[in-house]
């Protein structure tokens, strides 16, 4: 099957299917297991990739991974196939105005949340589960024996997989880019995704595999490391902006996370409120800053420990 450039092999019939724009939003690295059925894991790929791999061999079962956009672009091709979804999943998914409310947190945000993802990105709300899969469940599919991992520091419903037979681990949106770790919702928790990025640095893997980033076929534990140490400098670059004591307000305008290049300056103040906020709140707890009448203030200069 690995006929084609956005293929490659992770292990006997099992594939990463690379999305388009190097993975990056709204598209994201899906995977193909060939057993007996044919599984995709993930949908958020160009249209005609999946059309591509569907004819070369019909996919029988589409497994989503989350309900994040990026990750059900394409799911609607598949609208007659047997569709799983975690069983955290809430009715929201079949809907894009409930969907929109639920990531924004208003029925404003949900209707600027759907107009955006139905012009820019052509999404349809997902059609509803055949089946579901919960934490530990062990799914004998496609060749391949995947452990459901339940992750959800990033989402409620977020998962990740690993394959018993091949060592194969799908770290799903625990994705190694630069940006670092990603729980800028409502539903999301620092606290949980570090335990998430533990829980899947210790499954002793033979290739990991995210959803926005290249393979990582050596080096695992350092790409982990790596990965952890960046929510310690999300947590540092939000106490940089207090300089000078500022509001919740003001320091989202300052914009640590996305420097204000987010490409919709409404939304991107909803998920930046909630990265800076989670962090505040944890920094409020470690004595490293103070709020007082609205106003945060900064008491150390450091988020590291101090002995
Ligand atoms: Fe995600």
């Amino acid at each position: 099957m690995e006929k084609y450039a956005f293929m490659e092999s992770l292990a006997d019939n099992f594939y990463l299917v690379r999305g388009a724009n190097n993975a990056t939003i709204p598209f994201c690295n899906s995977f193909v297991l060939d057993g007996n059925e044919r599984v995709l894991i993930d949908a958020g790929l160009d249209h005609s990739v999946i059309k591509a791999i569907d004819a070369d061999r019909r996919i029988d079962l589409l497994i989503i991974t989350h309900s994040h956009p990026d990750h059900t672009l394409a799911s609607h091709l598949l609208g007659d196939r047997t569709l799983m979804l975690p069983e955290e999943t809430p009715d929201s998914v079949h809907d894009l105005f409930e969907l929109g409310r639920r990531f924004t947190g208003s029925d404003r945000g949900g209707i600027h949340w759907e107009q955006r993802m139905r012009s820019v990105y052509g999404l349809q709300p997902l059609k509803p589960a055949d089946a579901r899969f919960k934490n530990g469940d062990l799914l004998d599919l496609g060749g391949a024996r995947l452990e459901a991992i339940h992750l959800p520091g990033h989402l409620g419903d977020h998962y990740g997989f690993f394959d018993h037979n091949s060592g194969v681990l799908l770290t799903t949106d625990v994705d190694f880019t630069g940006f670092g770790p990603w729980y800028g919702h409502e539903e999301a928790s620092i606290e949980r995704f570090k335990t998430d990025v533990q829980t899947l640095a210790s499954r002793d893997a033979r290739l990991v595999c995210s959803s926005h980033k290249p393979p990582i076929r050596s080096g695992m534990k350092d790409c982990f490391d790596r990965f952890f140490a960046s929510f310690e400098r999300q947590q540092q670059e939000v106490l940089d902006t207090l300089e000078s004591p500022s509001t919740l307000e003001g320091i989202v305008a300052a914009s640590p996370f996305y420097h204000n290049r987010f490409p919709d300056p409404f939304l991107q103040r909803i998920y930046e409120g909630h990265l800076v906020k989670k962090n505040l709140d944890l920094m409020i707890t470690a004595g490293i800053i103070k709020i007082n009448n609205d106003i945060y203030t900064k008491v150390k200069e450091t988020t590291h420990a101090i002995h």
